[in-house]
């Protein structure tokens, strides 16, 4: 049986060993990985770890603020750093939903090794997990976290990569941060791609239409809190739908809606998300968002499906 409190002690005697009195960098997204990772590396080596939100652009509202003050409270060593503009324009005019994720990760990591050199780091923390390693094996999905597979020697950068959570799966991640005392919007917090809201944009990353998404993912989660779901998601088409505004014909944007049960991500089934809950999704949608006059919902399972639709 997994102890996580014996984990814990061994972790940080591990990191302690590793690191000796060298520098570390986190980028802390706010998901369960990376604050166990940043957390545990906070007890490990106190202020010789920095965490750095990488502000892209494309979380939801009000998330750097939430991970920031989580941080702060802590006393722990954080900063963010505003890089939206260089996401946008790595996205731009790519369609392509492997084509987006190259152009993240590229992003992100030119971002990245930027905050390592200005804080004079020599290591670099990563929340990967067993299941990340697994699906990248398998070929499944090219995880933005995994640099080996990108052709990225961190050597060469005079950085030693530290994987507190590689050997460990989500459930026993999530045990770890109930130990370390993190608040249920952390250790419970639902999975967030990498690449957020890009990765839940379909066609075009445009700044205004991951505003629209922005928009429609905090109705969809405000309205479904209290309804047992892996994921709830909204997702903007690329299409786009007749409608009527005003009396006349409108061409406006498509939602759908997405709420899946799942263990581990490899399987997912569709909730069975009640009627009333769905319309009041759609009337808060169409009325807050004027530009959106079609909300649907998504009612495949996975396989044949993905969670995510690209
Ligand atoms: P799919 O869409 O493949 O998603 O069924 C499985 C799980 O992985 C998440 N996901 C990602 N996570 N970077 C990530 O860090 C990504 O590019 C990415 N794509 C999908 C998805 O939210 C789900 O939990």
């Amino acid at each position: 049986m997994f102890e996580p409190e014996k984990f814990i002690q061994k972790q940080i005697r591990d990191i302690r060993e590793q690191i000796g009195d060298g520098k570390a960098v986190i980028a802390a997204s706010g998901g369960v990985d990376s604050t166990v990772c940043a957390v545990l590396m906070h007890h490990a080596v106190g202020d010789r770890l920095v965490a750095v939100f990488i502000d892209d652009g494309l979380m939801r509202e009000g998330e750097a603020e939430q991970v920031i003050n989580f941080f702060e409270e802590r006393n722990m060593n954080a900063r963010v750093v505003d890089a939206a503009d260089e996401f946008f324009d790595a996205l731009k005019g790519i369609n392509e939903p492997e084509e987006k994720r190259k152009a993240f990760r590229n992003t992100f990591y030119s971002v990245l090794a930027r905050v390592v050199r200005e804080e004079n780091a020599n290591y670099l923390v990563q929340g990967t997990i067993a299941a990340d390693v697994l699906e990248t094996v398998k070929g499944i999905k090219t995880q933005h976290n995994i640099l080996e597979q990108i052709g990225i020697d961190p050597e060469s950068y005079g950085l030693t990569i530290v994987e507190p959570l590689r050997e460990i799966y989500k459930d026993e991640v999530r045990e770890v941060a109930r130990s370390l005392g993190l608040p249920p919007e952390f250790s419970e917090r639902p999975p967030f791609p990498g690449p957020g809201l890009a990765t839940r944009v379909l066609g075009k990353v445009t700044p205004e239409r991951v505003e629209i998404e922005r928009r429609a993912t905090k109705i969809v989660e405000a309205e479904t809190s209290d309804i047992a779901a892996f994921q709830s998601m909204a997702v903007l088409m690329n299409d786009k739908a007749t409608g009527i505004r005003d009396g006349k014909r409108a061409y406006g944007y498509i939602i759908v809606v997405r709420l899946v049960k799942s263990v581990n991500a490899i399987t997912a089934e569709a909730v069975n998300v009640p009627w009333d809950v769905l319309k009041r999704i759609d009337k808060r949608i169409t009325t807050e968002i004027p530009e959106v006059v079609h909300v649907l919902y998504s009612l495949t399972d996975k396989p044949p499906a993905t969670i995510e639709f690209q």
